[in-house]
């Protein structure tokens, strides 16, 4: 049966880093709060008129320049973001075309956070199924368009003051969420092969959606018309998180799919080189970490520099790794997230 590999990888976040200092003239927060609870110290945001198709441009250039292809070797987009350009159609076609890819089938994802174990799945049925020898999978989002705050020009700090008091209550009504998501985009070309060796081993993927309302802008077309002055007055085009309970699911769920993907591939993991886990909040990883067994020095970490960017959060941590010389051909990667829908689960890749 044919494998695959990643012959190429990039990434690109826009702009200049926002600090929690910066957060902070905006709402009620600081960042020794965010530090502590999250990890976080920074992220970045697109600005307006930037989408994900956008950011994902340069991260998809960096990625075909890494493996020495043209964009007319690529034969299949798979694209995951929870921001899209549009609401529809999705944002798959429009990177296409950015990127001069002609006419190739290009699929939107809409997996949220998880949305890496599922690309990487449907890219290895396509490899499988002949459909595609190169495919490109990107993450890309752009959450900026769904911050609490109204006035930019205050938290970029070119405008003195503070907010209005409704608008100030507002942001610290959802400060929960806000201080988390940054934006940017990851790129991973994978490439059938035919020799033994790279593939993947084995998926553990799960979805329930009685847990949909933990985690979900509750805009949407079952609402007649679908944005109204109601739903705006109610914040219900915002993002709604159960912080506590998505905590929750996560280091329950996330461990037990580890164990799970292991047994099925017949490893141990202490056997697997990388953890490359989603980048929700340190604090989830340390505590999947803890309950494995494993060293928090296998689960690698930037989310102290991005923030949490949903579906990219996968494709930045593995461009970083290859580009810095740490993650190899021949390593056992794990790849775990949990995210909105819920969809959880994690892999085994042989890289
Ligand atoms: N700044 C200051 N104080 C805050 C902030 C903030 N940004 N946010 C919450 N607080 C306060 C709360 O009001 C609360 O105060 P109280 O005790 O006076 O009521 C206190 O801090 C504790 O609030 P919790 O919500 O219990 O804080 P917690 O430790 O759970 O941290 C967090 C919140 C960071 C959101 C955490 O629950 C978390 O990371 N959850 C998981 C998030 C996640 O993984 N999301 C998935 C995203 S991926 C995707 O699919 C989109």
């Amino acid at each position: 049966m044919a494998g695959m590999r990643i012959i190429g990888t990039g990434h690109h976040v826009p702009g200049r880093p926002y600090t929690n200092h910066d957060l902070a003239r905006v709402m009620d927060t600081s960042d020794e709060w965010i530090r502590q609870r999250t990890g976080i110290q920074q992220r970045h945001f697109a600005k307006a008129g930037e989408g994900p198709a956008d950011l994902a441009v340069p991260a998809c250039q960096r990625a075909l320049e890494a493996a020495g292809l043209a964009p007319s070797d690529i034969d299949y987009v798979l694209f995951s973001t929870m921001t899209p350009d549009y609401l529809f159609p999705g944002s798959a076609p429009l990177l296409s075309t950015k990127l001069g890819l002609g006419t190739v089938p290009a699929l939107d994802l809409r997996t949220q956070c998880a949305a890496m174990l599922y690309a990487f799945q449907v890219a290895n049925g396509l490899i499988q199924g002949g459909s595609a020898r190169r495919i490109l999978i990107v993450g890309a989002e752009a959450h900026a368009a769904v911050m609490p705050w109204r006035d930019w020009d205050i938290l970029e700090g070119t405008k003195a003051g503070r907010p209005a008091a409704d608008d100030w209550e507002r942001a610290t009504r959802h400060r929960g969420w806000a201080i988390i998501f940054g934006d940017g985009a990851g790129a991973v070309i994978v490439e059938r092969c035919d020799e033994p060796g790279p593939g993947l081993l084995a998926v553990d993927l799960q979805a329930d959606g009685r847990y949909a309302e933990l985690l979900c802008i509750p805009a949407g077309f079952r609402r007649h018309p679908y944005v109204s002055n109601e739903a705006l007055a109610d914040d219900g085009t915002l993002i709604h998180m159960d912080g506590r309970d998505v905590f929750k699911h996560a280091v329950t769920k996330l461990p037990r799919s580890v164990d799970a993907v292991c047994k099925r591939a017949g490893v141990s993991p202490s056997e697997v080189d990388w953890f490359i886990a989603h980048q929700a909040n340190q604090r989830i990883n340390e505590a999947v970490c803890d309950r494995l067994g494993l060293p928090i020095e296998k689960m690698p970490s930037n989310i102290d520099r991005f923030g949490n960017t949903s579906g990219a959060t996968v494709p930045i941590l593995l461009d970083e790794m290859r580009r810095d010389g740490r993650l190899v051909a021949g390593q056992l990667v794990c790849v775990l997230a949990l995210g909105a829908g819920f969809h959880w689960g994690s892999l085994l890749l042989r890289v």
